[in-house]
């Protein structure tokens, strides 16, 4: 196999955007410090940091050693230069739940909370816990994912926020289990400049 250095030079990017990724790669997703591919017929994923944020790799690799690949997140397996290596986990996050109308119960909520709980016990200060960093996986586990922000240390009051809508709204009869992506984006948007009563 070719050298993992070697194909994670191969991507390019400009600022977030990817404008090269080799064909032994398949993207899987993006977030705002960086791109995640599959690598082809194997169930290792790479998360490749975008430029200036490529200090972080180190960081989220410590993370994810200490938390010994415990099965609430993806096994690791290295960390290079501006990337991480792991466990692709084959799933849907809680966000496409959401837009694909796939219930999200009580029980998922507390995988997470189990989850953040026993990164909370090694020491941690779980943060950024959203809903594109949670992953449903085909077998019905929960896994969170992008740990990078874990060793921060001001209180992020995400996971605490989603909770409280999941009572409050999502749990009522009446509540629509199937939201639009467009909705998601604009209560997402209302909820970082705090226009929510939350
Ligand atoms: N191990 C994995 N297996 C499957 N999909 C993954 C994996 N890691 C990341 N992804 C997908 O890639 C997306 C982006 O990854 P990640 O959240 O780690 O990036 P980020 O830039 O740190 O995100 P954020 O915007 O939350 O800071 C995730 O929302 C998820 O859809
Ligand atoms: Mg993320």
């Amino acid at each position: 196999m070719e050298k993992m250095k070697d194909l994670v030079e191969k991507v390019q990017f400009e600022g977030d955007q990817v404008t090269c990724i080799p064909q032994e790669l398949q993207m899987i997703g993006q977030g705002r410090s960086a791109s995640v591919f599959r690598m082809k017929g194997t169930d290792i994923a790479i998360k490749i940091f975008y430029p200036g944020f490529e200090h972080l790799a180190h960081i989220e690799g410590d993370v994810y050693q200490k938390l010994n690949n415990h099965e609430f997140f993806p096994a690791f397996f290295e960390k290079g230069e501006g990337y991480i290596t792991m466990q692709y986990v084959e799933g849907i996050t809680f966000y496409d739940c959401l837009v694909n109308g796939v219930a999200i119960t009580d029980e998922m909520v507390q995988r997470v909370d189990e989850a953040l709980e026993f990164a909370c016990n090694l020491g941690f200060n779980p943060s950024d816990t959203h809903l594109k960093n949670i992953l449903l996986t085909t077998d019905g586990q929960v896994k969170v994912i992008d740990v990078v922000r874990f060793t921060q240390e001001f209180d992020c009051p995400h996971w605490r926020d989603l909770k409280k809508a999941y009572e409050t709204f999502y749990q009522r009869r009446y509540v629509p289990k199937k939201i639009p992506a467009f909705f998601i984006e604009f209560i997402i948007k209302l909820y970082r400049r705090r226009l929510l009563p939350i």
